[in-house]
C-alpha cells in the first residue's frame, strides 16, 4: 500500500481511504483490511476527486486537520472519503431534500460530516452552521459554477479550493474547451489557478481545478 496524499492510498493501482467508521460502506464500495486497519476502495467513476487523483492531480489542499466546506454533497459518496482524509469538519451543503434524506444517516455515523440543507448560491444562509473553513470543495451542476465558488471563497475566506467544472451544465451548445476557458478566466481575476485536470475517461467534459488565494 502506497500513500498518494495524506490519508489517500494506492492499493494495487486502486485508490482507497482509511475508513473512519469501521464496517461502514457508503455506496457499496469494497472494504479491505490490512494491519488492523480498514480501507474503503474509492471508485473514480463515482467520485471526481478520485478521478482527478488518478489523472495525476499534484496539489491536495485537504490535510489531516482541514475543515472543508463541501458544496454539492449529494448522498455523500466523495464527501465520505474527504471525511476519512481529515479529522476536521466536513460541512456538507446540499440543496436537494431527496439527497439530504440519504445523507443524514451517513452523517450520524461519520461524526465529522455536518449535513446542511442549503443553496450554495447563498453562502451567508448557512454561515450559522459553519465554523472556520480551510478548503472549499465544489461539485454542483449549475450554470454559474465559478461565481458560486467565488462567492463562497469571498464569504468564508478559505485559502484553497477545488472546483469540479461540468461544462454541459454551463452550456450544452458551446465547446467544453471554451466553457473551461471562460470559467478559469473568472477565477483568475482574483485567485491563482494552480492546476487543471481533465477527468476523461472517468467523466466526460469535466475538469478539476485547484485554486489558491493570493497572499
Ligand atoms: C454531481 S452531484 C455531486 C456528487 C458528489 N459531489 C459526489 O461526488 O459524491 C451535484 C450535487 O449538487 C447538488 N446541487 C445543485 N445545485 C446546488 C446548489 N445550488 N447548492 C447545493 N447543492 C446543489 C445537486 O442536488 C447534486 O446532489
Amino acid at each position: 500500500m502506497k500513500q498518494v496524499f495524506l490519508g489517500v492510498y494506492n492499493l494495487d493501482g486502486q485508490l482507497c481511504t482509511e475508513n473512519s467508521a469501521k464496517g461502514l460502506r457508503v455506496y457499496g464500495e469494497k472494504l479491505v483490511k490490512q494491519n488492523n486497519r480498514e480501507y474503503r476502495m474509492w471508485d473514480p467513476f463515482r467520485s471526481k476527486l478520485a478521478a482527478a487523483i488518478l489523472k495525476g492531480l499534484r496539489n491536495m489542499p485537504i490535510r489531516q486537520d482541514s475543515n472543508v466546506l463541501y458544496l454539492g454533497a449529494s448522498t455523500g459518496t466523495t464527501a465520505s472519503h474527504v471525511a476519512d482524509m481529515t479529522k476536521g469538519f466536513v460541512y456538507c451543503v446540499e440543496v436537494s431534500q431527496r439527497m439530504m434524506r440519504e445523507l443524514l444517516p451517513l452523517c450520524a455515523v461519520k461524526k465529522n460530516m455536518i449535513p446542511i440543507l442549503g443553496d450554495a448560491k447563498h453562502p451567508q444562509s448557512y454561515a450559522p452552521l459553519v465554523g472556520s473553513v480551510d478548503v472549499i470543495y465544489q461539485d454542483v451542476a449549475q450554470k454559474n459554477q465559478a461565481e458560486i465558488l467565488l462567492r463562497n471563497l469571498d464569504y468564508y475566506q478559505a485559502k484553497d479550493a477545488m472546483l469540479a467544472i461540468k461544462a454541459r451544465s454551463i452550456s450544452s451548445v458551446k465547446d467544453p474547451k471554451v466553457v473551461f476557458k471562460e470559467e478559469l478566466g473568472k477565477l483568475r481575476g482574483k485567485y491563482n489557478v494552480l492546476e487543471t485536470v481533465d477527468l476523461k475517461p472517468y467523466d466526460k467534459d469535466h475538469m478539476m481545478v485547484s485554486v489558491k488565494a493570493r497572499k
